[in-house]
């Protein structure tokens, strides 16, 4: 699905001509998803935005079971090649969940949410919630306005700007966490340095 901001040609092209661009190194943040994970025994995770999935191994590692959903066929035939068949990986736009039926003990969405516009984002943690099994928990990261490209590029609405090529970028606040998921069982929010200044949300769906 092609429109405002989901822009699967540009992760294509970004794919294709950078190839495996965040290395092999799980990021911070998924660590971190990974201890809250294996302390809560969680074995069955979904991460929207799978990409090649350098954030996936290490739930792998320990014996979680991850199924990814990603725009990019380039990504999805890498992660291919590099961990394995094995893994789900629905190729399509998080826009478009569900793409199955399943419920998932975890949810691990690194970096996404904040391309999407706003109705996307609202659409996205509800869907999200709506594959949680009871007592499951979900972790978003999202940058923060604390990031130094926060205000750069065009204006689009606020705390939307315009990046790069066409791709938008919401910025997050403690508040605006709280507004999109305090409707989902939020009840952590903790801050985690990776390339940029992120949030890291946690929720839980009560059983
Ligand atoms: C900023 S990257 C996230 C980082 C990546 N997971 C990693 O390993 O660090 C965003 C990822 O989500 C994918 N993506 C972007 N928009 C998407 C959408 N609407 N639906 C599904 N995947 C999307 C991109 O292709 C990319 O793999």
């Amino acid at each position: 699905m092609a429109n405002e901001t989901v822009k699967p040609e540009f992760w294509e092209k970004s794919f294709i001509e950078n190839q495996e661009m965040w290395g092999f190194e799980p990021s911070k943040s998924a660590v971190l998803t990974k201890d809250f994970f294996v302390e809560k025994s969680v074995k069955n995770i979904l991460i929207p935005g799978i990409g090649y999935g350098r954030n996936a191994q290490i739930f792998r590692d320990n014996e979680i079971t991850v199924t990814g959903i990603e725009i990019s066929k380039t990504a999805i035939e890498m992660a291919e090649k590099h961990y394995g068949t094995d893994m789900t990986i629905y190729h399509g736009s998080v826009t478009d969940m569900p793409f199955d039926q399943n419920k998932y003990d975890g949810i691990f969405c690194y970096a996404l949410i904040h391309l999407l516009n706003s109705s996307e984002r609202k659409k996205l943690i509800a869907d999200c919630y709506n594959q949680l099994a009871d007592n499951g928990y979900m972790v978003f990261t999202a940058i923060s306005k604390e990031a130094p490209t926060y205000g750069q590029g065009k204006f689009i609405s606020q705390d939307r700007y315009e990046i790069h090529d066409g791709v938008n970028m919401f910025f997050y606040d403690r508040e605006s966490v709280r507004a999109e998921f305090g409707v989902a069982g939020l009840f952590e929010i903790a801050e985690v340095t990776e390339n940029f200044p992120f949030f890291l949300i946690k929720c839980r769906k009560a059983g």
